[in-house]
């Protein structure tokens, strides 16, 4: 059958046209694009429940305090602490660009921003908290029960805090990196030693893991390709056993979420148990269980972390 040219095919070529002028260096790393569509008075609200300690049972915990978002968008801790003073047993990942995960969570057990909003609520060493305890809490506030009618047209529900939360988090782009400045055709934006970095990053196959506009965060894959990474020198934890958790699947065990490297700089330590304390331990790592390197070069390493280092976009500033 003869192909018909809708109206549609001629905007998504447009579309295309304007990326290919805007020199993408034929490479598989895209810039962030500004989120668009959202509701102003959505993304105001979320923001206010992201920072609200009430959403926690005791009132001392807010999503900001594993996420400071003056921080990197998390904590700086191997493990966040919860309500009580508790510590968990996985790392606090950014909720920077989160709305670009392929599924949110390390294990990827939540489809999406609005189903990982659950998750700390209830977890007992995070919020401890529930629904009801929650929403009685909001429907005692009268500035933030006005907040939910004008954005809502109607009073708070599990949902809709979900929904506000979910459109704040949307909304945490962190635009202008140095590399997309580089990406969109600015010879000037990065320097040499990062483009060199750049240059091995390809050649080492991070790439083929970290790649597409958050430079990773759209795939699942296992920690220890190469060389086994869960040897008995500790001892495992349960969340080490990653999307296995969530699946219950033997070929996911071990297997991981491949994590954003965007702003990667500001938000060590790294990886799901925090064992690497920064950035230059993390490459080592990479370089040695996922790519199997013997011995991984130290100059090779400094560079690639200069690379990465050029992944530092702008924190939103109506986010603080
Ligand atoms: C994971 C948001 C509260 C610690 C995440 C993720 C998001 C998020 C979007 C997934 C990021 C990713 O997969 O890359 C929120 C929101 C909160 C909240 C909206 C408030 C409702 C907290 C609190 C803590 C915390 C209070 C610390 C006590 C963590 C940890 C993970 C995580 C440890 C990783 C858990 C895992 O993968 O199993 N959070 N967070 N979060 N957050 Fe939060
Ligand atoms: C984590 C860089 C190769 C999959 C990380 C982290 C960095 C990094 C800095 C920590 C991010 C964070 O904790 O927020 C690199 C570099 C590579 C490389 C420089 C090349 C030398 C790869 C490859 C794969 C991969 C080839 C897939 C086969 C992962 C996974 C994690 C991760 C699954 C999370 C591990 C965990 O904590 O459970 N990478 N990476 N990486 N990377 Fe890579």
């Amino acid at each position: 059958m003869a192909a018909f040219r809708q109206p549609s095919d001629r905007v998504n070529f447009r579309h295309v046209a304007s990326r290919t002028k805007s020199n993408y260096r034929g490479k598989p790393i895209t810039p962030i694009e500004a989120p668009t569509g959202l509701d102003p008075k959505l993304v105001a609200l979320g923001r206010r429940l992201f920072h609200d300690p009430r959403l926690s049972r005791d009132g001392t915990v807010s999503c900001a305090s594993c996420h400071d978002l003056s921080q990197g968008g998390d904590d700086g801790q191997c493990f966040s602490i919860g309500v009580d003073g508790q510590p968990g047993d996985i790392n606090a990942p950014t909720v920077f660009n989160s709305a670009l995960n392929i599924a949110q969570f390390w294990d990827g057990r939540a489809a999406n921003l609005r189903q990982q909003v659950d998750g700390p609520i209830h977890h007992p060493k995070e919020m401890a908290s529930d629904w009801a305890e929650v929403l009685q809490r909001i429907g005692n506030d009268a500035s933030l029960t006005a907040a939910f009618a004008s954005a809502f047209g109607g009073p708070a529900t599990a949902e809709r805090v979900r929904i506000a939360i979910e459109a704040f988090e949307t909304s945490l782009a962190t635009l202008n990196a140095p590399f997309d400045g580089w990406l969109q055709g600015d010879d000037d934006a990065v320097s040499k030693e990062a483009l060199e970095g750049f240059e091995l990053f390809k050649r080492h196959g991070c790439i083929s893991c970290h790649q597409g506009e958050a430079v990773g965060g759209n795939l699942f894959q296992r920690l220890g390709v190469m060389r086994e990474y869960f040897v008995a020198s500790r001892e495992l934890r349960p969340s080490d056993l990653g999307r296995f958790n969530h699946t219950q699947r033997e070929q996911d065990r071990h297997v991981f979420r491949v994590p954003s490297l965007r702003n990667v700089a500001l938000t060590g330590p790294y990886f799901h148990d925090g064992s690497a304390l920064n950035l230059e331990d993390a490459v080592h790592v990479m370089l040695h269980y996922q790519v199997g390197a013997d011995e991984p070069d130290l100059a090779e390493i400094r560079k690639i972390v200069v690379f990465l280092n050029t992944l530092t976009g702008d924190t939103p500033k109506e986010t603080l």
